[in-house]
């Protein structure tokens, strides 16, 4: 059972802030934080009252990754543990694509390794002027695994390769002219960005909303022709929708 307050979550006008509550830590992934995170984002998907969900971290830190002092207990002579960690990881890095609403990262301070994939996986990402990325685990002797797809699909392959063997460190500027963020904002203003483009994107209705993600989620991994084809499909039912539920 996760402990509740590992995520601190506040709703305001119809959007819901996830704050990472591991601040002496830099909100870094261990057990409980990692399943919190999973458990308050499907339970912001189920509740009507959300339309829009906002990631970010308490403290100076967005998400430094991993729990590094977790590793002494994931070890080859230990791998069902290892493997319910690796499930898991993956379970959340996965997430946000299979959740109906749009989810914004607001990172603030350090994401490192899953914490940058975590804020790549998000819809949209706001960085603060101090945010810093990077995919150290190389350093560690390990592997950027779980992150690797989010980070190619962002960056491409030239610089995701460059980001995962040298393991270096990015500023939000360098992040924003890859593709890891969509804007820079000054870090006193993180949250109050974040809040209003996650008002401009809860006026809409829900349900062209949440058929807009579904299919912008799904063209992203189908060949152009296939795209094409399910947004015909799509097309062609969404008329409906206008009668089910006016503008806000
Ligand atoms: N796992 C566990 N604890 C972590 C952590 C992580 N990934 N990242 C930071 N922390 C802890 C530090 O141990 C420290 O705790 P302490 O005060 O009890 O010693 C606290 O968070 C603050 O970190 P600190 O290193 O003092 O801050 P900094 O500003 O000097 O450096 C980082 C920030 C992000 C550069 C540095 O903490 C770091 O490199 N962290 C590891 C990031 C990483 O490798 N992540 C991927 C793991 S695969």
């Amino acid at each position: 059972m996760a402990d509740h307050m590992v995520v601190l979550r506040e709703t305001r006008d119809g959007v819901q802030t996830l704050t990472l509550n591991r601040p002496d830590k830099l909100n870094a992934l261990n057990f409980a934080l990692t399943e919190g995170l999973v458990q308050a984002l499907k339970e912001a998907d189920a509740d009507p009252f959300v339309r829009v969900v906002i990631v970010t971290g308490a403290g100076r830190g967005f998400c430094a990754g991993a729990d590094t002092r977790e590793f002494t207990v994931l070890t080859p002579d230990n791998q069902p543990l290892v493997e319910r960690r690796a499930a898991l990881t993956t379970e959340l890095q996965g997430l946000v694509k299979q959740m109906s609403k749009p989810v914004i990262a607001a990172v603030n301070g350090y994401a490192m390794g899953g914490g940058s994939g975590l804020a790549l996986s998000c819809d949209l990402a706001l960085a603060g002027e101090s945010a810093r990325f990077g995919y150290p685990e190389v350093k560690h002797g390990i592997v950027a695994a779980i992150v690797m797809a989010g980070l190619v699909e962002h960056v491409g392959r030239k610089a995701a390769f460059d980001l995962v063997a040298t393991g270096r460190t990015l500023d939000a500027h360098e992040a924003q002219r890859l593709g890891m963020v969509n804007r820079v904002v000054a870090d006193a203003d993180l949250l109050h960005e974040a809040h209003s483009l996650a008002q401009q994107i809860a006026v809409h209705p829900v349900q062209a909303m949440q058929a807009t993600k579904g299919i912008f989620h799904r063209v992203t991994e189908l060949p152009f022709s296939e795209g094409l084809k399910i947004g015909q499909q799509l097309n062609a039912q969404m008329r409906a929708f206008r009668q089910t539920e006016s503008p806000a």
